[in-house]
């Protein structure tokens, strides 16, 4: 079963970086080198993404929880953090409408949010 969930996952990263490339979208990518670490992502997640996805990561009237299973990294993987902050995303799992690009975060700064989100992840037992 392991195989095949990386399988898929892989796939599912194919996919959604070829599905960009097609879009002529670029996907940011972090400075080499760079430790994403939680302790930075948690002001930088509290400034830029909680007043919709919750200070709590647990959703508000305007955005969904992110500790939720539909975020485990084998369904949105660390890519999906990028390319939402950069493009922002369609409504398509919630009734929340689209969310908007979030301008002024970096890449490096989404890295480091994203190691703050799945730390929270691993805590509610979902990985
Ligand atoms: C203005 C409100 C708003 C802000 C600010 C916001 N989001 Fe979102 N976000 C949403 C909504 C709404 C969705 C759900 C879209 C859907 O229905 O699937 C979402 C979905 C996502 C997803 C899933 C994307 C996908 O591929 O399905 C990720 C990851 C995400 N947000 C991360 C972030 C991060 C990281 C930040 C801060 C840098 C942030 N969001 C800021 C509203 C917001």
């Amino acid at each position: 079963m392991r195989t095949s969930r990386a399988s898929v996952m892989l796939l599912a990263v194919a996919v959604l970086a070829g599905g960009a490339w097609a879009q002529g979208m670029q996907i940011p990518k972090p400075s080499p080198g760079l430790m994403p670490n939680p302790t930075a992502g948690k002001p930088l997640f509290e400034t830029h993404c909680a007043s919709c996805h919750g200070t709590d990561l647990k959703g508000s009237d305007k955005g969904p929880p992110l500790i939720h299973k539909i975020y485990e990294p084998a369904h949105h993987g660390d890519v999906a953090f990028q390319l939402a902050a950069r493009n922002g995303t369609r409504a398509h799992h919630w009734q929340f409408g689209d969310m908007p690009p979030v301008p002024g975060v970096s890449a490096d700064d989404v890295a480091h949010i994203t190691a703050y989100v799945r730390m929270h992840q691993r805590r509610a037992g979902i990985r």
